[in-house]
């Protein structure tokens, strides 16, 4: 299969690139980027054979089976439409700024019958596979309450919403249904910076499972997990982050209690790897070569961009 990357940045250094190398089916034919001195150090570190500072032009003239869309947020779902008039991509979070642009990306698939796939990472984050594996065999049906933990340090960005989103897709992807209604409390904290808060969420779903997240960008700790609750059980589970957290604890109230380490989970402790990224693409690929529509396409992702525009606009409700 012949892949192309557009967007040469930071995360597609750190974080795509080891993943792709790792996977090692696929050939990179080309790259793109709007600052071509990045396209260019891509060529030059990784030996990408042709890069390019217009991405249409790459498409035109590379021909690929599929491409990794890693532009910045603003670019996205414009870049990713474009991308879909020629074939299949896989494109970074958040889909688009609005519900609007992100409509644009389901469209441009539908026009073009080629599927696009959102890499949210934390759906495929090997804690939480297992994790929602074990709620399964328990009976899924029985979450009564989620409770999210996203802890950063010194994320004083003005846009952090983009990263937020990490945690309302997650909640979304543990309770398994949609939102019926959302709240939000903001704690600003001016004096960090621009637009900088804390956010505390409450989530109602369709299927009755409540859930909050906390949602705290400057902490002591870089640390991301949840706690489930399923009646008189509670799961306990953290994503490997910073050096923090891993493994999943349930209890429950007849005094049982098991613990599974990250190791047992994940054998790997490279981030790419242990938070997912790596599983991401290795989906996207196989579905791909196997002629499957890889799912988790933008159209997923609609609701929690509508929660993220509503903390950008610091809007206290959101009905669905
Ligand atoms: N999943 C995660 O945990 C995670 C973490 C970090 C970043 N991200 C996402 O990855 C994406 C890239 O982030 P980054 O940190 O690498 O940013 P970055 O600014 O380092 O890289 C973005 C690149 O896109 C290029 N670009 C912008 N508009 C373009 C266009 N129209 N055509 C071609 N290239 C264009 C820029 O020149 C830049 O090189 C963002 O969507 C971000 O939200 C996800």
């Amino acid at each position: 299969m012949k892949i192309s990357i557009v967007g040469c940045g930071n995360w597609a250094n750190y974080t795509h690139m080891p993943c792709i190398l790792k996977y090692g089916k696929v050939n990179i034919v080309s790259c793109a980027d709007i600052n071509a001195e990045n396209a260019r150090d891509m060529h030059e570190k990784y030996n990408v054979p042709l890069y390019f500072a217009d991405y249409n032009e790459m498409l035109e003239q590379t021909n690929p089976d599929a491409v990794i869309c890693l532009v910045s947020e603003n670019a996205t779902a414009k870049v990713a439409s474009d991308i879909l008039k020629h074939c299949p991509v896989m494109l970074e979070k958040p889909p688009g700024n609005t519900v609007e642009e992100t409509k644009m990306i389901v469209e441009a698939s539908e026009k073009s019958g080629k599927n696009n796939m959102v890499a949210f990472n934390r759906r495929f984050a090997p804690v939480y596979l297992r994790l929602k594996e074990m709620i399964a065999e328990s009976g899924y049906g029985e979450i009564k309450y989620i409770n999210y933990k996203f802890h950063r340090i010194k994320r004083h960005d003005d846009n952090f919403e983009t990263t937020a989103i990490h945690a309302v897709d997650t909640v979304k992807f543990l309770a398994g249904d949609d939102f019926r209604r959302v709240e939000i409390k903001y704690q600003e904290m001016p004096y960090l910076g621009k637009n900088v808060a804390n956010y505390y969420i409450f989530f109602e779903f369709v299927n009755g499972i409540h859930a909050t997240a906390e949602i705290l960008v400057s902490t002591g700790e870089l640390s991301e997990g949840c706690e489930i609750h399923t009646g008189e059980s509670i799961y306990r589970a953290s994503i490997p982050m910073g050096g923090n957290g891993g493994g999943i604890e349930y209890k429950n109230a007849s005094g049982s209690h098991i613990f599974i380490s990250k190791e047992e989970i994940c054998a790997y402790e490279e981030h790419y790897i242990s938070q997912g990224f790596y599983n991401e693409h290795k989906h996207f690929y196989e579905c791909l070569a196997n002629g499957m529509n890889p799912g988790n396409g933008a159209e997923t992702a609609i609701q929690s961009v509508a929660v993220c525009h509503a903390l950008k606009n610091r809007e206290s409700f959101v009905g669905f």
